[in-house]
């Protein structure tokens, strides 16, 4: 299954997370030297609905999380009515837990994601563009910063119009630091934050694509969604088909590469790109060298915690947007798993992900901001020893009635928490049984 050469990270090794020494940022000329801007070359000598219509066929799906298909977003922006800027706001928030993906790509090669911004505003007809990054990420501003210096002074960007005025539509691109926060990378929440405000998450409708940033149309994409469209424009359709899977009946596939950061009990963790549907298990065992000191598998969440958690028995599940339906979690995510081997406390491992969703809620509706700091309180009785088995049901029932999905919620991230919570206590119920105590019942009501 080992891609013989990566496609996204083409100008890049796969690298070990977190070494240091590895800062081989690739300029504007060794980008264009390796085919850089060549699909953004393609795309402008076609009719921009053309391209929407090419990335939509693609059926690329959103690497942000979601999994929503980009070219359909693209065909959802309102139409130019001349009254001011139309916006493409790129979502590098990347505050996901166990997620490392899309700083490598800003680290490595800037260029690409540039290349993929510019095509979606020849596209959709946007002309500025925010990229919009995580606090914490210093030195990725910094390399994202210079390749918008060197790609205007390339003429890519600019008032002369794309590629050195090859077509006379202009963009600008700004960077916008986030002032951190993970709620921020929710995109109405990115918005607002782009517009100064407090980061709290919109009502939809309006939808972003009718009324987004200043109440103008706007695109939110994430930075690996955008950084695979210039493949799909220089190397084709058939090309891009040919990788990943054709998906399940009457569903969608999941076609092309992913980037996927392998964190935990693995003995080399890392970001790979791999194609879509590649098993969990050969992911773990080919690209990070087995469990870590050849410990037996017990679970792994799936692709960023909000996606809930993998079982013992699902270590062959394919990474693929159809693992949801398939394997009992919330979806594919950002398929960065975080891999626990048979020694994880899966209890602790619950409580520590409910004390994350608990802090970084934004307190706008009632079940998220008082039910995760609840379920957060439930799940330290348990760790602890102190809870009833009847909590193990309350804990089921406020984690099942608060999100999106349940209508309860402005945005996803209680359905992070709903998920996370639940699909632990479904796939791991034996080790929270183990923990509590028999529900009491008063003599006079327990059966003679
Ligand atoms: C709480 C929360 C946090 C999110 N964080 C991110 C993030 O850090 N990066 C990201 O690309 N998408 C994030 N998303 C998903 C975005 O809302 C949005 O779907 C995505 O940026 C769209 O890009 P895509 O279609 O290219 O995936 C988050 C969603 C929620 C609910
Ligand atoms: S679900 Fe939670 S994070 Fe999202 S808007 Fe409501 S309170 Fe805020």
């Amino acid at each position: 299954m080992r891609l013989a050469e990566p496609i996204l990270t083409r100008r890049i090794p796969s690298v070990p997370h977190g070494d240091p020494k590895d800062r081989r940022t690739v300029d504007y000329d060794a980008f264009v030297r390796t085919d850089g801007y060549k699909g953004l070359e393609k795309a402008l000598d076609m009719d921009s609905a053309a391209v929407v219509a090419l990335v939509k066929d693609a059926c690329l799906r959103g690497r942000g999380g979601a999994g929503f298909s980009a070219g359909l977003k693209w065909s959802f922006v309102a139409p130019d009515d001349g009254k001011g800027h139309r916006y493409l706001c790129i979502n590098c928030d990347e505050a996901e837990p166990g997620t490392f993906k899309d700083r490598l790509l800003v680290d490595f090669d800037p260029h690409l994601v540039l290349e993929g911004i510019a095509i979606a505003c020849w596209a959709c007809k946007l002309d500025v563009a925010y990229f919009f990054i995580r606090g914490e990420y210093h030195h990725q501003a910094r390399v994202m910063q210079r390749a918008i210096d060197e790609a205007y002074a390339k003429g890519i960007f600019g008032k002369q119009g794309l590629l050195r005025g090859k077509v006379k539509h202009a963009v600008d691109c700004y960077l916008h630091r986030s002032a951190g926060a993970y709620i921020c990378g929710e995109e109405t929440a990115l918005l607002e934050a782009v517009e100064g405000k407090r980061g709290w998450p919109r009502v939809k409708p309006p939808f972003p694509a009718v009324k987004g940033l200043f109440g103008r149309p706007t695109i939110i994409n994430n930075v690996e969604t955008l950084a695979a469209v210039p493949d799909i424009m220089h190397r084709g359709l058939e090309w891009w088909k040919s990788i990943g899977t054709n998906g399940m009946p009457g569903g969608q596939p999941s076609w092309g590469t992913k980037l996927m950061g392998v964190s935990g009990h693995v003995a080399r963790p890392g970001c790979f790109e791999a194609p879509l549907g590649i098993p969990l298990r050969t992911l773990v065992d080919d690209y990070c060298g087995g469990m870590r000191g050849g410990k037996r598998f017990k679970g792994a969440i799936a692709g960023g915690v909000s996606m809930g958690v993998l079982g013992t028995d699902q270590f062959d599940a394919p990474m693929d947007f159809d693992i949801g339906r398939k394997f009992g979690v919330l979806g594919l995510g950002t398929a960065c798993p975080t891999v626990f081997d048979e020694d994880t406390d899966m209890v602790a491992v619950t409580r520590n992900c409910a004390r994350f969703f608990m802090n970084e809620s934004c307190g706008q509706c009632t079940p998220c901001r008082e039910g995760s700091g609840w379920m957060f309180k439930m799940l330290l009785r348990i760790e602890r020893g102190d809870a009833t088995t009847a909590d193990l049901d309350l804990l089921e029932e406020v984690a099942g009635s608060m999100g999106l999905s349940e209508g309860t919620t402005i945005c996803g991230l209680a359905d992070g928490n709903n998920w996370l919570v639940r699909t632990m206590l479904k796939k791991f119920r034996g080790e929270f049984e183990r923990r509590v105590k028999p529900k009491f019942v008063p003599l006079h009501l327990s059966a003679r």
